[in-house]
């Protein structure tokens, strides 16, 4: 059995923890054999353990504790610690690990509910399960969600080689902000949902940049999200928005813009790669 989870983008600007796309670079997990003990050949470095501890069998067998060892093989293409996800993708792959090793059948529903508590934050979890164009809530305790299908456009993906923890840049927002600004920064969300789910990227890239819950407060932590958008506008991007907690920085584009965009953010001072992708309609995948 293989599982495959795609990166995710999640915020997508104003729809903080609410908003998140699934995109085309994936989290792979092969099962291999049955053994006395879990062990995880991957080759993502010292840092992440190839035993029980690895988050993806931690929670598979939060799920269901009963499941018998597996040899297991881990690829990713999904950079870590970078707002792409990375966690969210093993979360998903502990969840579906479960369902099948242990035929708990659940349903899309309820993975979106379970991945969603133990992650905290429904926008990366929910389009890595549904793929496309997720948009979700989770308040006291309950979470509802619904998929819709992303208009055409490339993403470019601006990845600086360094790490951000979500904790370190959700320790830079405010405790609370005024009942003016919290319209105000609703009103701009559901213009762009509205616009996403109209097809009119024009009008939803204008609201991406128009963010009043985060973006403000961790720009001293991202200096390149200023410039990424500079260069957008210049050349016709639709919109920039910050990438889940960054440090990475979409690019909503048409496709006949992004050679020009690539080229034009090579030359930005930074150390880091630049990846045009695509929208992953199908979220998790098992054959
Ligand atoms: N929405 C979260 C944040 C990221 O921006 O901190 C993932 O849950």
């Amino acid at each position: 059995m293989k599982i495959r989870i795609p990166a995710t983008s999640a915020n997508l600007g104003p729809g903080f923890d609410s908003c998140g796309i699934a995109l085309s670079q994936y989290l792979n997990i092969e099962v291999v054999e049955s053994t006395d003990q879990w062990k995880i050949i991957h080759s993502l470095g010292s840092d992440i353990p190839s035993d029980e501890t690895n988050l993806l069998i931690q929670t598979a067998l939060k799920l269901a504790p009963n499941l018998t060892p597996q040899l297991l093989k881990m690829t990713s293409d999904i950079p870590l610690a970078r707002g792409l996800g990375s966690s969210s993708s093993v979360i998903v792959g502990g969840i579906e690990l479960a369902n099948r090793l242990g035929n708990l059948n659940l349903s899309q529903k309820e993975k979106v509910e379970i991945a969603t508590k133990i992650e905290g934050h429904p926008d990366n979890v929910a389009p890595a399960i549904c793929g496309d164009f997720v948009v979700a809530s989770y308040v006291e305790g309950e979470v509802h969600s619904v998929k819709h299908h992303f208009p055409m456009c490339d993403v470019i993906a601006y990845i600086p080689d360094v790490h951000l923890l979500t904790s370190e840049s959700r320790s830079v927002l405010p405790n609370s902000i005024s009942y003016k600004e919290a319209v105000q920064a609703s009103s701009i969300a559901n213009v762009m949902i509205a616009a996403i789910l109209n097809g009119n990227l024009p009008l939803a890239g204008l609201m991406m940049e128009k963010d009043r819950w985060h973006e403000a407060y961790r720009k001293k932590l991202v200096p390149h999200l200023d410039q990424i958008r500079t260069i957008s506008r210049e050349i016709g991007a639709y919109g920039a928005y910050l990438s889940g907690a960054g440090p990475t920085v979409l690019v909503i584009s048409p496709e006949e813009k992004t050679d020009q965009m690539v080229e034009k953010l090579g030359k930005l001072p930074y150390s880091a790669t630049i990846n045009v992708l695509s929208i992953d309609q199908e979220g998790i995948q098992v054959f």
